[in-house]
């Protein structure tokens, strides 16, 4: 078990802990997407607490959905023009990998091949980062993984550095403004976290507590989905599924579902939450029963088709053509160590499978 992240969860938190987000450096490069975060304040906010300690800051506000290598690198050359000596991501889980990355790339002397850099093993350097998450899914403040998109490879990867951050500050007022589409497909990615570290190989008795933990508080606050009215204490509560979820990956990776779900992402731009959600269910179809049961139980569905129906009712129908799915199970298959993180046997057929069946659950 390691989680080096010290995390701070409560309202108010990036003011509440202003001085420890001060203490990273001199010169802060801000990197966040380009409205949200200005929409529900956490943008102002680390601006104010760094303009009261001095800090001098430059925002780089332009990550994209699904951010890609470039982005990245053109950050960090922003950022060594600038003289920035530590990285803080603000927003949901693009701007937060966006943000490891550049941090990665920052301690690195030469950026001229950053974007090999990225995808080549070596040192995990970088320069201090804390995270401030804004919507209720990745769990990336927590986790050492930054997946970026290769526009030329048609795929999104993880980079192949483990980053941490130094700090998390996770403040659920930040879900005020979230637009109620956002909160579903985010809550969604963390419930399949949930699922995914607790169906894994890598999983011990550890991380299966942090996932019954993430699935209480899921099951608490999932009624949140249905309009998006929310008080304080329960967006915290998202907040907190999500950061045990997030927690929980860091210990296992996530499996097969994520990885199916790459395709839909980038050939359909289907959310990152609904298209992993979308392969949920054949992956829990094709698990033990015992384990299927209880996680259904625990997040609160009757069965598979409650689930499903719940799917469908909150995220809408996909219509996917089974040329895409068998598309995307021959490309999981090319990655073996995701397929192999699931705790039973899997062959190409199996994944394609697995894929059909939460294809025909759509249909009925
Ligand atoms: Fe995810």
């Amino acid at each position: 078990m390691y989680m080096p992240v010290p995390v701070h969860s409560e309202p108010y938190a990036v003011q509440r802990h202003r001085q420890a987000l001060a203490d990273l450096g001199t010169h802060a490069l801000i990197v966040t997407g380009r409205s949200s975060s200005r929409t529900n304040g956490s943008l102002q906010e680390v601006l104010e607490v760094l303009q009261q300690h001095g800090r001098s800051v430059t925002v780089f506000d332009t990550v994209e959905e699904n951010p890609s290598v470039d982005t990245v690198v053109q950050a960090a050359e922003a950022g060594q023009q600038a003289g920035a000596d530590f990285v803080i991501g603000v927003g949901g889980g693009s701007p937060l990998d966006a943000a490891k990355a550049v941090a990665f790339l920052l301690a690195q002397s030469d950026l001229t091949t950053g974007a090999e850099m990225l995808y080549r093993s070596g040192n995990d350097r970088h320069v201090p980062l804390a995270l401030v998450p804004t919507t209720c899914g990745t769990g990336s403040e927590v986790t050492p993984v930054s997946v970026l998109t290769r526009p030329a490879l048609q795929t999104k990867k993880s980079i192949s550095h483990k980053i941490f951050a130094d700090l998390a500050l996770i403040d659920g007022r930040y879900l005020a403004t979230a637009p109620l589409s956002v909160l579903r497909n985010t809550a969604l990615d963390a419930l399949t976290h949930l699922i995914e570290s607790y169906l894994n190989r890598q999983a011990d008795e550890l991380s299966r507590m942090i996932v019954d933990a993430g699935l209480t508080l899921w099951q608490r606050y999932r009624h949140v989905l249905e309009t998006g009215e929310a008080d304080e204490n329960e967006r915290q509560g998202l907040m907190n599924a999500s950061a045990l979820a997030g927690m929980a990956i860091a210990q296992t990776s996530t499996t097969i579902p994520h990885g199916l779900s790459y395709s839909l992402t980038i050939r359909r731009h289907i959310p990152h939450g609904k298209a992993v959600g979308y392969f949920t269910a054949g992956y829990l179809a094709a698990a033990e029963e015992a384990d299927r049961q209880y996680l259904l139980c625990k997040a609160g569905f009757n069965d598979l088709n409650d689930f499903q129906q719940w799917y469908i009712r909150l995220y809408g129908r996909i219509e996917v053509e089974e040329r895409l799915l068998r598309q995307a199970a021959e490309e999981l298959w090319q990655n073996q160590q995701k397929v192999q993180t699931a705790p039973f046997a899997v062959t190409q057929e199996s994944l394609y499978a697995m894929a059909l069946f939460s294809r025909q659950g759509m249909e009925t």
